[in-house]
């Protein structure tokens, strides 16, 4: 495996910084369609970890990107293969391979990501697989993945069909990985839009974190501006869940065009029918062309968070700093809370 760390800033207390390279453990998600060049590697100029999505692209536009960013960062990033949205996923593995010695991860979701592990790895790639239940993790980490990240239900996009929230998945993972003797970071993902929660993601046992929809809300994004500003007023109840009739978990923005698809799927639909509402060029229609009532956008539960547009490097110190605020906080309870255990046992 080269050495990303070096030079980066990397924190080697940090099983995740270390793997990676990073000064941060904040990643970008995969993002469908929005996840441009120009923004992973703001995101890894900062400390964090960017990645070029490959959802909603054309193999020779996911190297384009991959261009874009190699040119504005020397730092690590990497790139990610949601595997049953590509028709073929031969020509996106093959940009992947092409550039390897440009990137320090790919990450793989949406799919089965036993087959293409070995193939990375190999390729000297670190490899992050998305997974929403105990036993997908495990899966992965026994299939050589060497990042897990946890995505709960909360999260934008594609979520898991057991529906299980980052509160609950993400501690059990941590458990039954360490009871497995499996020593693989944690990721966290879904819903995450503060420092906050960062630091609860850490208590939990999380290594680190996965953002998506508060890096959507950036200046280097490339989605529309109306995305974005719909994402600025957003409020905690903004989000929908389409596909369940199909059973499939995609979390929204609420608007006409998702009532549409809601009041279609109470009378069970066909794939057929339904389909016409949910490809991925409505998401286009929505997300870049800026037609905000005619297509359907990706966004998490914590889009209420979200209070402004800002340069995608802050929003990863700002996520630290809070992050470390937060933890000096919690502090205060660990005193109280010991004070108490004290008391208890001269009662
Ligand atoms: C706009 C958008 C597009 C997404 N597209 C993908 C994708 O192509 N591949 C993927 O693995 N995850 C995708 N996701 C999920 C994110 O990578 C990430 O795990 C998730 O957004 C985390 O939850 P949050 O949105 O609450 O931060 C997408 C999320 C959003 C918001």
């Amino acid at each position: 495996m080269p050495d990303f760390s070096a030079g980066t800033g990397a924190d080697p207390g940090c099983r995740l910084c270390a793997c990676l390279g990073i000064r941060y453990p904040i990643i970008e998600g995969g993002l469908a369609y929005v996840g441009n060049g120009s923004l992973a590697a703001a995101i890894s100029e900062a400390g964090g970890f960017g990645q070029v999505g490959s959802a909603g692209r054309s193999p020779e536009q996911f190297a384009e990107e991959i261009e874009v960013a190699a040119s504005r960062t020397a730092r690590p990033f990497g790139v990610n293969i949601p595997i049953s949205e590509h028709r073929d996923n031969t020509p996106y593995v093959e940009v992947v391979l092409q550039n390897r010695h440009r990137l320090a991860a790919v990450s793989l979701s949406a799919g089965n990501p036993r087959p293409l592990i070995p193939v990375f790895r190999e390729a000297g790639l670190r490899v992050m697989v998305l997974t929403s239940t105990v036993r997908q993790a495990l899966k992965a980490a026994e299939a050589g993945a060497d990042v897990i990240i946890c995505e709960g239900f909360e999260a934008g996009g594609h979520n898991g069909p057991a529906e299980l929230t980052t509160l609950a998945l993400v501690p059990q993972v941590v458990r039954a990985l360490r009871e497995a003797g499996r020593d693989v970071p944690v990721v966290a993902a879904g819903g995450i839009a503060t420092g906050e929660q960062m630091a609860a993601a850490l208590v939990l046992g999380a290594d680190g974190v996965q953002v998506g929809t508060l890096f959507v809300a950036t200046e280097e994004c490339q989605a529309h501006p109306a995305y974005k500003e719909l994402l600025l007023r957003a409020g905690d109840e903004a989000t929908v869940v389409i596909e369940r009739s199909q059973g499939r978990v995609t979390r929204v923005l609420r608007n006409a065009f998702t009532e549409r698809i809601l009041e279609l799927e109470k009378r069970q639909p066909s794939i057929e029918e339904l389909l016409p509402y949910i490809l991925g060029h409505n998401n286009r229609v929505a997300a870049i062309e800026g037609r905000v009532e005619e297509g359907y956008m990706n966004a998490g539960q914590s889009t209420g968070l979200i209070r402004e547009i800002r340069p995608a490097g802050d929003v990863v110190r700002t996520l630290a700093s809070e992050a470390a605020a937060a933890l000096n906080r919690a502090r205060e309870w660990a005193v109280r809370l010991q004070g108490r255990a004290e008391e208890a046992k001269t009662d």
